[in-house]
């Protein structure tokens, strides 16, 4: 059959609509009509060439759909189900499956490349295979994708908001919640408001921080972040770091969440001096893959047993927590419709795009038409 996809030929290019074909659905894999994507940072990351993938990519990893069939041996969705994406696959199996670390499933190896096992791509074209990122592509009408990447929901749930429980809401409520295990009383600070970033401020303050400290230099994320749950804002860091010392009275935050769009060592070392002792800093965001973004000091790590940590997914295991936050959400104890702050059409995706850097968006989310 036939798709049209928001595609990334080369890298500095803008992303090109194009029609495509779509092979259907082999053994374990599920065809998917793509309802609504959100637009991530992490796509930029692949246009901007931060994150080397295999190109021509079809962009897209937060996504909602339904599935229309099936292949062989496929046990965990049925057609007609609706399903959020998981941006990560998880195969239940691995050893880090298996031990609860779904978020580094072995499967997650070809993420950007953008193959399913086999090596396979379903999705074919004029310049031959394409990848689809995260083994997705939900910038594209239609997907052929693994049973392993779907996670069945309620048939209740408004799709245009689930979808952000694809990466945004799990990435950024579980750096909080699972990465840096907030507690109830916690100092928290989260840098940089985004579709991650917000989530984190909601992880933080249902964990039961008693401080929520939000940093963006943008009026409007910081407005965002008070209004779901940061008890204080600051445009700068240096700012934030003065009230964190008299909030604690000169301990330091328990933990600082990095979710800025481009990490760089001067963010990683605003995160380490805003922390105290036992503090940990949970590094979200990205950059280029070879630049050295942490630069600290190890003595003062190791004599004020501080720790560094990476976060993917928000280390949550998609098969059980994406229903777990969608429940919170139905609870109303999660907020996801505050979170989007546009839609567009497939075709407006770099406009969409031009919106996510300049700041506009706490989090655009895209229509699909079929
Ligand atoms: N680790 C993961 O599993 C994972 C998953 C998804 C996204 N990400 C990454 O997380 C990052 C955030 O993604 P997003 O979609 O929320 O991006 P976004 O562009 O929507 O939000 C980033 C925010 O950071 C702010 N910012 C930029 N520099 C800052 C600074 N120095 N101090 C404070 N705030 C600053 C911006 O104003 C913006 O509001 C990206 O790098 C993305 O690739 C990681
Ligand atoms: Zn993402
Ligand atoms: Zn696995």
């Amino acid at each position: 059959m036939k798709t049209k996809a928001a595609v990334v030929h080369e890298v500095g290019k803008p992303i090109e609509i194009e029609e495509l074909d779509l092979d259907g659905p082999r053994d374990g894999e599920v065809l998917i009509r793509y309802t609504f994507a959100g637009l991530c940072h992490s796509d930029v990351h692949i246009q901007h060439g931060d994150l080397l993938a295999r190109l021509p990519m079809v962009l897209g990893h937060e996504g909602a759909g339904v599935i229309e069939e099936v292949g062989p041996g496929v046990t965990r969705v049925a057609a007609g189900d609706n399903v959020v994406c998981s941006f990560i696959p998880n195969c239940g199996i691995c050893r880090y499956c298996a031990t609860g670390r779904q978020s580094i499933c072995d499967m997650g190896a070809t993420i950007l490349e953008g193959n399913l096992p086999g090596p396979r791509f379903p999705i074919t074209g004029p310049s031959g295979d394409y990848g689809a990122m995260c083994m997705l592509g939900t910038f594209s009408q239609y997907g052929v994708i693994h049973q392993n990447s779907v996670v069945k929901v309620d048939d209740d749930l408004p799709l245009d908001k689930a979808v952000l429980v694809g990466c945004g809401v799990p990435t950024g409520w579980g750096s909080a919640v699972n990465t840096a295990n907030v507690q109830p009383g916690d100092t928290v600070a989260v840098y940089g408001v985004g579709g991650i970033g917000i989530n984190a401020v909601q992880g933080a303050r249902y964990a039961g921080a008693k401080n929520v400290v939000a940093i963006d230099p943008l009026e409007n994320k910081r407005e965002k972040a008070m209004e779901l749950g940061a008890t204080h804002a600051f445009a700068t860091a240096e700012e934030a770091q003065d009230a964190i010392v008299n909030m604690t009275r000169g301990q330091g935050a328990d933990s600082a969440i990095l979710t800025v769009g481009l990490m760089d060592s001067e963010v990683v070392s605003a995160g380490f001096n805003a922390i105290g002792k036992g503090g940990t800093v949970v590094l979200t965001g990205l950059n280029k893959i070879e630049l050295p973004t942490i630069q600290l000091s190890g003595s003062i790590l190791t004599l004020f047993r501080k720790s560094v940590k990476g976060s993917l997914f928000g280390d949550c295991n998609p098969t059980t927590d994406i229903p777990k936050i969608l429940g919170l959400y139905q609870a109303g104890d999660l907020k996801l419709d505050e979170l989007i702050t546009r839609t567009y059409t497939l075709e407006q995706v770099n406009e969409g795009y031009d919106d996510l850097l300049a700041g506009k968006n706490i989090r655009g989310v895209m229509v699909h038409e079929h």
